[in-house]
């Protein structure tokens, strides 16, 4: 059950609280929609996946998949837990080095980085880029030649891995736009070009195969690929990797149909391989990394709005109106992701009804879920949806010109801002 993440809770007047602090008045007090994290979910979860590194690997680090849900002070409480940061744009990257975080321990993605991106990861001396394709590494080559500095760098590899999952969020496989395929030897030669290139240094290789991923199966079969890959690396061109990233994607719960695997399964697993493999094959043991990012900031979050109006269709259709929808929450729309969402005021009241939520944007598929089970609602209801801390924010846009929400950290029954709400004046800044 959603409401037992150790976060979530229904207090004596029946409304349903996040990190002891009560939702509907946190939406009095900050207006609605909004966006609430517990800090205590998002550091409980950053703990979980590094003890668990830790415990089963040792030498590995794992680095948080920022595009997630990247904010200044999501950044610096990562950075507080030690754990890395993965970027996919300069924007992303500009936020966190704002936010102090540590160049060495931030991995820059992204299938197609400009030359200014790169040419400001380079400067800002980060972690590890991971190149995309050739022309990216051509072009990081001669960038890293005209600064005089020598990046650490990994190549992002398709590893012919069919995850199941949605088709969008599929990445692992050939047809894909992400990364060096191995099938026709893509990888191969790129790997060997670096021999002659004196300003990168080649570190390892880096796979993600997709997101919400519920079964372990493929990130094991993507970690046997990628080690026999290194393997013949070695025996053909006498190169060995330090580095090993085997990407994010582990799923999490949405709803009660959603079964994720505990953590700890996966990396008992992945470790046990990778150790098997190179005793076996008397391969240097990689510094492994991970990259989870849907797992540990989307069960922090919910989302809280209000309702403006119930809009009934006899025998066809209710609909809740709330006063958010795809602007800040477009999962459902494009994916048809499922969520669980209830009345905040009558979180201790049974679910007997059936309702569409609807957002107000002028679109039809502007919706949060259809034909869920709900408490009656009425005009001036909270409604709160689950789950919601991963690529909710980080995908919100101002279609209609409807400012983005706020962000509101709560922790221990407090609660602070930490993205402030956009006005009418944040909408029209660059307009000329
Ligand atoms: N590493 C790389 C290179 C990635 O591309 C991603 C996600 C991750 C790590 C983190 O994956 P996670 O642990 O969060 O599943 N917008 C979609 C998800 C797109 C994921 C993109 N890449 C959604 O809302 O479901």
């Amino acid at each position: 059950m959603l409401l037992s993440n150790n976060s979530l809770a229904v207090n004596e007047k029946g409304n349903l609280t996040i990190g002891n602090c009560d939702t509907t008045e946190l939406a009095k007090e900050f207006g609605t929609p909004l966006y609430v994290v517990d800090e205590t979910v998002l550091r409980n979860n950053c703990r979980k996946f590094d003890s668990s590194m830790k415990a089963y690997y040792g030498k590995g680090l794992v680095i948080y998949a920022s595009k997630a849900l990247n904010c200044m002070e999501v950044c610096r409480v990562v950075a507080d837990e030690g754990l890395g940061l993965d970027v996919a744009s300069g924007g992303e990257l500009y936020t966190a080095l704002k936010s102090g975080f540590p160049a060495e321990k931030i991995y820059f993605h992204g299938n197609n980085k400009t030359e200014d991106e790169l040419v400001y990861a380079v400067k800002s001396k980060i972690g590890r880029i991971i190149v995309d394709n050739p022309t990216e590494l051509a072009r990081l080559d001669k960038i890293a030649a005209e600064l005089s500095e020598i990046p650490k760098i990994m190549f992002r590899i398709k590893p012919g891995i069919d995850a199941h999952t949605h088709d969008f969020v599929k990445t692992g496989q050939i047809d894909s736009k992400f990364g060096f395929a191995l099938e026709n030897g893509e990888a191969f030669e790129a790997v060997k070009l670096t021999k002659d290139m004196k300003h990168l240094e080649l570190v390892g290789l880096h796979c993600h195969i997709g997101s919400q991923i519920f079964d372990i199966d493929p990130f094991i079969l993507a970690a046997e690929v990628m080690l026999n890959f290194y393997l013949k690396i070695k025996n053909e061109l006498g190169m060995e990797f330090t580095d090993l990233n085997l990407g994010g994607g582990f799923g999490i719960k949405y709803t009660d149909q959603d079964d994720p695997k505990e953590y700890n399964i996966f990396m008992e697993k992945v470790s046990a391989v990778v150790k098997g493999f190179c005793e076996k094959e008397n391969l240097l043991m990689p510094f492994i990394c991970i990259e989870p990012g849907r797992s540990i900031i989307a069960p922090a979050g919910i989302t809280l709005y209000t309702v403006g109006a119930v809009k009934e269709i006899e025998n066809v259709k209710n609909y809740i109106l709330i006063d958010g929808g795809m602007g800040d929450n477009p999962r459902y729309a494009l994916y048809k992701s499922a969520y669980t969402a209830l009345l905040a005021n009558k979180a201790g009241v049974a679910a007997d009804y059936t309702a569409t939520i609807a957002g107000r944007c002028c679109e039809s598929g502007d919706l949060i879920a259809e034909n869920i089970q709900i408490q009656t609602p009425a005009e001036g209801d909270i409604l709160a949806v689950l789950a919601t801390g991963a690529y909710n924010y980080s995908m919100s846009s101002n279609y209609n010109r409807f400012p983005r929400p706020p962000i509101v950290m709560v922790k221990d029954g407090k609660a602070r801002v930490v993205v402030k709400r956009e006005t009418y004046e944040d909408i029209i800044r660059n307009d000329i």
